[in-house]
This record gives structure tokens, C-alpha cells and sequence, in this order.
């Protein structure tokens, strides 16, 4: 029969530097007997887990299937593996949807890759080079049909620290901590890989992020070499104005201080801009970052 099981697997790979288990939720537009879509939830962070069976729909119209990732993230890659009891032609041309959207039970989101076909047991590597998203859905379009997935695979990580794709520049530069070194995400505990502005007037430091975003919060880690105090009374401005450098932008947070070392995080609710500045008001101030990170959600035009 078409649901003639052989011990399949549905992997979940996630593969990503941010901190946040999937925990995910599947679901398909239905279910046939026990080969349901939460089969394939593995939420152990960039841990492959075997589980026997494969997800499957009943015969139908449209079938689907759904992952809820959480997070929006940028998918470089999904690998799926056909079923390799009967019927791999089942699968020919499914597509792979990738978005924020659950419209049409996400399946309005853009399409990554349309399936020929896969080999019976095998697995394909389809590229989502850039499409962003929390969703991912494998649709087959059409009536009579059935969907039945023995592993999906998402390779990508976390699109929301924005910081890492923008552009960074301040007011001055104290010796080699460059603008750049506040995105870096690496040794942000050393000494030597912070920004620093020099002890002036209104320093300032501001990323540019290339497309207008909704910021739902900034982390900001304060050094820990010295002078955590300097940081106090900084000011997160986001907006689209680069007028004064950008310190007529909407404040989202004050910054009343951060201990040594540590990552302070504010909300910034949804604020819209294309650029955000850190600005310190006053004289004889300097500014020092040790990592910046910016998480939101692109503006689909
Ligand atoms: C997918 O294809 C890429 C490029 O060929 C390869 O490096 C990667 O290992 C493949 N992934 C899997 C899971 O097979
Ligand atoms: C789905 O049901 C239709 C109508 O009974 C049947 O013709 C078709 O072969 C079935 N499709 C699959 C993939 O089993
Ligand atoms: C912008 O910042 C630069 C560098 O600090 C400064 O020279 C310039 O006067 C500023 N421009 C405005 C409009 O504030
Ligand atoms: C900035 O320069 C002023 C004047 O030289 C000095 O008094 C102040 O301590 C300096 N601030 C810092 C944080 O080093």
C-alpha cells in the first residue's frame, strides 16, 4: 500500500550561531493514521536526532506541510528525503515555500525551489539563497494528492542580527577600535576587538542597514576592560534620517548603564528606519561598543 512504512527518518537540522532551540511547531493540512507532522520536530539546536516514520497527508487537494521555525531565519539550503518504500514520484512537484507570511497557510510566501523529483530513499539539496523567513512550507499543488516527507533539512541561521549585513561608521576613531569592530560577533570580550570614538562632543556611532526594518530590540555589550560607565546615557535612535548625522531620529531606549562586560538588551517595538545610531549628548564623552546586534524584520515591498 502507499503507506507501506519502512523505517524512515525526518531530520531537522538547524544550523545557526544564535542561542535559540527550535522548539518548532509542524502541522500539515491533514494526517494519515499516525504519520503526523510533529514527528519531525527535533528541537536540540544543530543536533541531528532520529525518528522513525515520516510525516504524511491523506490524499487531497493542495496538501501541505509546515514548519514554524520561531525565528526569522535565512535559509541558505533545504535537503529533503524522499520516501523509499513506494511511490517517490508522490513528491514531483512540490514546492518549497519560505516566508513570514501564513496566508494561504503560508504557502503565498516565495517559492525556493519547485521538486522534479527525488530517487526513492534519496536525498536532494535544493538553495534558498536569501529568501528570509520563519516559515517553511512543502506544498504539492494540485487534487489527489499526498505528501509524505521521511527528512527535511534547513540549513541557515538567525536573519534577525540585522548588524551583520549593515554598514558601520562613527563620529571619530580612537586609535584602530574602528566602527567596524562593534559588528564583528566575535571577541567581543577582548579589549582589543571594540569601537571607540575619542573624548568629544556628542560621539557617535551608527549602523546602516541597508533596507528599512521594523527593530523589535538591540544588545548592546559594554566593555569590560574599564570604564563601563562611559556608556551611561546613551541614546538608540532608529529612523531614516541622516540629518545631523542621524540624531534627530526617534529614540527607542536611554541606556542608563551597563555592568562590565555584559549585553543589555532594549526593545525597540517594531521602530521603522534604515538607520540606527548610538549617540552619547554632552561634552567630553567617548563611546565605546563591543558588540552591536540589531534584530527585526525586513519591509517586503
Ligand atoms: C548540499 O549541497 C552543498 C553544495 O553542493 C553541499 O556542500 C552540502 O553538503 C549539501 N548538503 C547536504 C546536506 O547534502
Ligand atoms: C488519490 O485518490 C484518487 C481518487 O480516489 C486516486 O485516483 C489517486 O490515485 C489517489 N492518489 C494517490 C497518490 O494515491
Ligand atoms: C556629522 O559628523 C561628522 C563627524 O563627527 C561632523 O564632522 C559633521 O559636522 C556632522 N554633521 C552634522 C550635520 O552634524
Ligand atoms: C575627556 O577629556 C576631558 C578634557 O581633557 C577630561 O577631563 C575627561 O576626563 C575626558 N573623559 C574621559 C572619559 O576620558
Amino acid at each position: 500500500s502507499a503507506f507501506l512504512c519502512v523505517k524512515n527518518v525526518l531530520l531537522l537540522f538547524i544550523n545557526f550561531p544564535g542561542n535559540r532551540a527550535i522548539g518548532g511547531a509542524s502541522i500539515q493540512s491533514s494526517t494519515s493514521a499516525d504519520w503526523i507532522a510533529e514527528k519531525a520536530i527535533d528541537g536540540n539546536r544543530g543536533l541531528q536526532q532520529l525518528r522513525t516514520g515520516c510525516s504524511s497527508t491523506l490524499n487531497e487537494t493542495n496538501p501541505w506541510w509546515r514548519l514554524d521555525l520561531h525565528d526569522v531565519y535565512r535559509v541558505s539550503e533545504v535537503v529533503v528525503t524522499n520516501r523509499k518504500d513506494c511511490c517517490a514520484e508522490q513528491i514531483n512537484g512540490a514546492e518549497i515555500h519560505i516566508g513570514n507570511s501564513l496566508e494561504n497557510n503560508g504557502i503565498n510566501n516565495p517559492i525556493c525551489a519547485v521538486i522534479p523529483d527525488i530517487p526513492a530513499g534519496e536525498s536532494n539539496n535544493y538553495s534558498c539563497d536569501g529568501l528570509d523567513g520563519r516559515y517553511m512550507i512543502i506544498h504539492i499543488p494540485g487534487d489527489w494528492k499526498i505528501l509524505t516527507l521521511c527528512e527535511v533539512e534547513v540549513y541557515g541561521y538567525l536573519a534577525e542580527n540585522l548588524a551583520v549585513a549593515g554598514a558601520a561608521i562613527q563620529s571619530s576613531t580612537f586609535e584602530d577600535w574602528f566602527a567596524e569592530k562593534a559588528i564583528d560577533r566575535g571577541l567581543q570580550q577582548l579589549y582589543t576587538e571594540c569601537s571607540s570614538t575619542l573624548n568629544e562632543t556628542y560621539p557617535w556611532w551608527r549602523l546602516d542597514l541597508r533596507h528599512i526594518y521594523r527593530v523589535s530590540k538591540v544588545v548592546i555589550t559594554n566593555r569590560k576592560d574599564c570604564c563601563a560607565e562611559l556608556i551611561n546615557g546613551a541614546e538608540i535612535r532608529i529612523g531614516n534620517s541622516l540629518e545631523n548625522n542621524g540624531t534627530n531620529n526617534p529614540i527607542c531606549a536611554v541606556i542608563p548603564d551597563i555592568p562590565a562586560g555584559e549585553s543589555y538588551s532594549y526593545s525597540c517595538d517594531g521602530m521603522e528606519g534604515r538607520y540606527m545610531n548610538l549617540i552619547i549628548p554632552g561634552d567630553m564623552k567617548i563611546l565605546t561598543l563591543c558588540e552591536v546586534k540589531v534584530y527585526g524584520e525586513g519591509i517586503h515591498q
